[in-house]
């Protein structure tokens, strides 16, 4: 099998881009700017990566003939507010990789949504609710899964699939600055023995969910038997106290954190995925709890000296 993975460089599509080389022994080409994402995800790499933009077509070419592409690259910094340059890259450049799919008989697209489209909806969040995206960030990506419903309705020969990832951690997303995630964060500052700064008091709620469970994710949507769009974490939403507790018994540290008033207008409150449609429709079962999660991450990252 050969597959191309958009946004390989990154933080998700390199998991993805080794687990698919590794474990499935599959050829593995990656499509990337290298914008936000970096080489040294892909240190020990075996495949091909074609470094191009994904509004663009000299690269349809190069990618030649797929089994199936997933689509990961897009602008992922939630706090950036360039609505055109967001809607460009993340909608434009999708609807040109399903052109690409399209024209080179690709019958198999899996691609990255987000939880960002329900804003600060009700909560367990489920894939038909009225979506509020709070940013142009989860808009696009409500957009997105408007343009793969209507493509899937056009092209019933293909499947389509859109996972909306929750809040994502673990190895590999070390090159997003601000944008990773909370747990790497905090985990820097405990590292360096400072006291770990989240707002008070603590309670917002997310649904962290660890890549190991969105590779997986990924990998269970080759065998969906239709196109839809369904949520992808791991339904138990956490308190970012329980990230530190979490943290300090991976660590063996008990640092305890400095609360400070949250200076944005608007933060969400909770997150939590309704997980019933991931499960019926993908056989998806998340295996990494949070403080499992974690654990395995502090390892990684001891690991690679971080
Ligand atoms: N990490 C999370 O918690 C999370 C949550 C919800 C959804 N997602 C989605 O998952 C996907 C992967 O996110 P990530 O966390 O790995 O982010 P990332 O920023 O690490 O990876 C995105 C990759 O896309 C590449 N890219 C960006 N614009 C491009 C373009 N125009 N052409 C080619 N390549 C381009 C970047 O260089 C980068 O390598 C994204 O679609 C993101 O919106 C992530």
């Amino acid at each position: 099998m050969k597959y191309l993975v958009t946004g390989g460089a990154g933080f998700i599509g390199a998991n993805l881009a080794f687990t698919l080389s590794g474990e499935r022994k599959a050829k593995v080409a990656i499509l990337d700017n290298f914008s936000s994402g970096n080489f040294k995800n892909l240190h020990g790499f075996q495949g091909d990566i074609i470094t191009d933009d994904i509004r663009n077509d000299a690269w349809f070419d190069k990618a030649g003939t797929v089994d199936a592409v997933f689509h990961e690259a897009a602008i992922t910094d939630t706090t950036i507010h360039d609505q055109n340059k967001m809607m460009d890259v993340n909608v434009e450049g999708f609807r040109n990789v399903l052109r690409f799919a399209l024209e080179t008989g690709v019958k198999r697209v899996v691609y990255a949504s987000s939880a960002g489209v329900y804003g600060n909806g009700a909560c367990p969040m489920k894939e038909d609710q009225f979506l509020t995206p709070e940013n142009v960030y989860g808009f696009s990506k409500a957009i997105m899964d408007n343009v793969a419903r209507e493509f899937a309705e056009a092209h019933k020969d293909m499947t389509l699939v859109g996972l909306r990832y929750f809040n994502v951690y673990g190895p590999r997303e070390y090159y997003k600055g601000a944008a990773a995630s909370m747990m790497y964060q905090l985990y820097l500052q405990m590292k360096a023995g400072k006291r770990p700064r989240i707002f008070k008091f603590g309670e917002q709620m997310r649904d962290f969910v660890y890549v190991k469970d969105i590779v997986r994710a990924n990998l269970n949507a080759l065998d969906a038997e239709k196109s839809c769009v369904v949520n992808a974490a791991t339904g138990a939403p956490e308190n970012f106290n329980k990230v530190i507790d979490c943290l300090n018994k991976a660590m063996g540290t008990d640092i305890a954190p400095e609360y400070f008033d949250n200076p944005y207008g608007f933060f969400q409150l909770k997150t939590q995925a309704d997980l019933r449609h991931a499960k019926a429709l993908l056989n998806y079962r998340p295996e990494w709890n949070l403080e499992n999660g974690i654990a395995d991450y502090v390892k990684e990252m001891k690991k690679s000296g971080i």
